[in-house]
């Protein structure tokens, strides 16, 4: 069993530590994680006996160092630990902005790297998870590291160019997706639903319809005609939306997440 090493602890790392100790993939003596407030996870070392430790034992000890840390703390982590992981370690990489380059770069040598984008689904095993290997990784490692993310979800082997497009429709959108169930449970709220039921249906229309489509394979515009009856309805309903401009804002707040993610990457 390889040893699975966390560096931060928040809502990413949390979810896919969550995630991988759910599915048994690892027991709590394979996985240890470190936090810049290592307090704070004093919960999940409860629930799951798995190790909380510092930086420096956290890269000593792993076979696979995942750093779930902001981007702009890349750099000083990766110095502090570059001459202490092993010599074959593979270091997954989930930040946004830093590239597979930057953190050869940083180690000052071709280290085995991931550049993964996950997302905090992780944390009920329903993530969607992008991964780009370098190319000293061999088919072990990758079996590896895609049982990891697997643990958690799915995930799909993509060119790393293409990561600020996947980070826009997967690793962001638990967001976007949470503001519309704000919104719909507060329009059923608003027709006088009870919060409480009005999240229940929401969420629940929301997994049907998107298992609809991923099961029967039919565009969402052939699904979404289905549910509009002549002079019904829903077309009302879909007719305001159009009218507000829901489909342009969700794509323009997708064009500004993209943007953001170059800008960082400049850094
Ligand atoms: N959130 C997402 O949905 C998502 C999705 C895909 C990718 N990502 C990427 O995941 C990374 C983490 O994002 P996040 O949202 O999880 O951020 P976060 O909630 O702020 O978590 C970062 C964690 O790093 C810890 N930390 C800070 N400095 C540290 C240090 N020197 N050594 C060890 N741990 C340290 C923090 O500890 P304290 O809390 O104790 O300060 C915190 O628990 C980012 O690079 C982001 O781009 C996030």
């Amino acid at each position: 069993m390889k040893t699975i090493g966390f560096i931060g602890c928040g809502n990413m790392g949390r979810a896919m530590v969550e995630g991988i100790m759910k599915a048994n993939l690892v027991d709590g003596d394979h996985m240890i994680v470190s936090n810049a407030h290592p307090e704070r996870l004093s919960e999940l070392s409860e629930i799951y006996d798995c190790y909380i430790s510092d930086n420096e034992s956290v890269a000593k000890n792993s076979d696979i160092v995942v750093l779930a840390i902001k981007p702009y703390l890349y750099k000083e982590v990766i110095t502090s630990i570059k001459d202490i992981v092993k010599d074959d370690v593979i270091i997954i990489n989930i930040a946004a902005g830093i590239s597979t380059q930057d953190v050869v770069e940083m180690f000052g040598r071709k280290v085995k790297t991931v550049k993964a984008m996950p997302n905090t689904p992780a944390m009920v095993q329903e993530a969607m998870s992008a991964l780009s290997f370098s190319d000293n990784c061999d088919q072990d490692d990758k079996e590896d590291v895609i049982a990891i993310f697997e643990s958690f979800g799915q995930c799909r082997e993509v060119e790393e160019r293409l990561m600020d497009a996947v980070m826009v429709v997967s690793g962001s959108s638990p967001a976007y997706i949470f503001m519309v169930l704000e919104a719909m449970a507060d329009g059923a709220v608003m027709q006088g639903l009870p919060r409480n039921d009005a999240y229940a249906f929401a969420a629940q229309a929301m997994i049907g319809s998107a298992k609809m489509m991923l099961e029967t394979g039919k565009h969402p515009g052939e699904l979404k005609d289905m549910v509009c009856s002549p002079a019904g309805t829903t077309i009302e309903a879909v007719a305001k939306m159009e009218e507000m401009g829901l489909r342009s804002a969700i794509i323009e707040g997708m064009r500004a997440c993209a943007n953001r993610g170059k800008e960082m990457s400049k850094k």
